[in-house]
């Protein structure tokens, strides 16, 4: 068993080279399905927000997730390990990679089914202060043919698929890699988070 240093080490080189990676169980299955199980509970409770592309609107056919932001002071139990690991994994970034990496933010996000996320960059050039985007799958028993995988847009032109499988995380610098979410045919659940630097101007 690779310990959790030499994951993120290995997430670390694949950012400073490719600038994207694919990373397998971040936490324990129990821990992940603790996580799925709250998702769910919020979907269901009517807790969750239709959400808003850059104009502030909600724009469905561009965009047919609901989110929820984790309240970083406020954490739920099942939130808990899963944003100790994420600040782990900054830690590491910014110690290999002097990405200068200040805080995280994550919301849950449901897709229902038929619902995309068209094709999209997480931050316009320069303009946001988000630098690594990390996706955590929390779906059981996913196929290809349930659809829904993040499609990455590569540099040479080439696309590289992940399936929102239980476990994974997908890691891409923010600024350089297009991405979109491919309509599933079931329920689709994710954690969507963001590793930023400090915004300019902001206390240190
Ligand atoms: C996003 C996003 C991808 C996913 O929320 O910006 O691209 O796979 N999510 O859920
Ligand atoms: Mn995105």
């Amino acid at each position: 068993m690779t310990s959790l240093a030499d994951r993120f080490q290995t997430a670390a080189d694949a950012l400073a080279g490719d600038g994207w990676c694919v990373l397998g169980p971040l936490l324990p299955a129990e821990a992940t399905a603790a996580l799925a199980a709250e998702c769910m509970g919020m979907h269901t409770a009517h807790r969750m927000t239709p959400a808003r592309v850059g104009t502030g609107q909600a724009a469905p056919a561009l965009r047919g997730d609901h989110t929820r932001w984790f309240e970083m002071n406020a954490l739920s139990e099942a939130q808990q390990p899963f944003v100790e690991a994420i600040e782990t994994l900054r830690h590491a970034l910014n110690r290999s990679l002097m990405l200068g990496l200040a805080e995280s933010e994550a919301h849950y996000a449901v897709y229902p089914p038929g619902a995309r996320y068209a094709r999209h960059l997480d931050q316009l050039r320069g303009r946001d202060a988000r630098v690594v985007s990390a996706v955590y799958y929390l779906n059981d028993d996913w196929y290809p043919e349930d659809g829904g995988a993040l499609r990455l847009y590569l540099d040479d032109g080439r696309t590289h698929d992940v399936l929102p499988r239980a476990g994974t995380l997908a890691l891409f610098l923010s600024d350089r890699f297009e991405h979109e979410v491919l309509p599933a045919t079931r329920e689709r659940m994710s954690i969507a988070c963001w590793m930023r630097r400090r915004e300019p101007g902001a206390l240190p």
